[in-house]
């Protein structure tokens, strides 16, 4: 579904993300994990058209969206979703969901049932009227995910979407991403919370300085060393004893 080959960019003097290549299937969740700055989001950014690549490939279903804009990589169904997430703070959360639902129709009246549905699946459907610069974090990154399921995504892009979320509430967003892929959204996710990517994911891939530096199922990933050495962190050794 998704192929990125030899994928590079840089910014001034750094080289943010160097000839990454990476391939997904339908249906997959493939995470994607790496030190503060190893260019995830950068990667995220060239995949979902928010930037430009210097080089490389990016074929999504076949087509290359290499110079397309965002919306349209969107409309083919390649949605992503932002680490800083901005609402609109003070339109309602179900207006600004309403804007992720009108990447698919025109019609007012749609939106806002496609809107809705999506707060349903999410859990923020008690929450439709509130301003969404009066939500805690938890129900901020909770309309982020509505926002780009109402664009009827078949991939979904996370950027660290349980980033500050208590335990409590990383498990409910652990088991909401799970329910989405099971109703067939293939899922790319970049995440800090090693216990969650190495439960979700079937795959994982391994950036160090923009750089691929492994790739494999979350067991084998756990105990490479090259990973082990780039990405050690109290949460990771929690994970791997975990
Ligand atoms: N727009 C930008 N301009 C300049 N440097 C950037 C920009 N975006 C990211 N960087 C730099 O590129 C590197 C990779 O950043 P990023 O992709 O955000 O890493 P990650 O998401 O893995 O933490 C970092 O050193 C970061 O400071
Ligand atoms: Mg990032």
């Amino acid at each position: 579904m998704l192929e990125v080959r030899g994928l590079s960019k840089r910014f001034g003097g750094l080289q943010a993300v160097c000839d990454l290549s990476l391939s997904m299937a339908e249906g997959e969740v493939l995470g994607l994990i790496g030190p503060n700055g190893a260019g995830k989001t950068t990667a995220f950014n060239l995949i979902s058209g928010f930037l430009v690549p210097d080089s490389g490939e990016i074929k999504f279903r076949g087509r290359s969206v290499v110079g397309l804009r965002p919306h349209q990589i969107c409309h083919l169904g390649l949605t992503r979703t932002f680490q800083l997430v901005r609402p609109f703070p003070h339109l309602s959360v179900l207006e600004n969901v309403k804007v992720g639902a009108l990447a698919r129709t025109a019609s007012v009246r749609e939106a806002a049932g496609k809107a809705r549905h999506v707060l349903e699946e999410v859990g923020l459907l008690a929450k439709v009227e509130v301003h969404a610069g009066e939500l805690t974090l938890a129900e901020r990154k909770r309309l982020e995910l509505a926002r780009a399921l109402a664009t009827e995504p078949v991939l979904l892009l996370l950027d660290e979407v349980m980033a500050g979320l208590t335990a409590t509430e990383t498990e409910r967003i652990v088991e909401l991403i799970r329910a989405i892929n099971r109703r067939g959204v293939a899922i790319l996710l970049i995440e800090h919370v090693m216990r969650a990517v190495m439960s979700l994911s079937g795959r994982i891939i391994v950036l160090n300085y923009g750089e691929r530096i492994a790739e494999g199922p979350p067991a084998v990933i756990a105990n490479d060393a090259r990973v082990i050495e780039a990405y050690l962190g109290e949460e990771y050794v929690g994970a791997t004893q975990g």
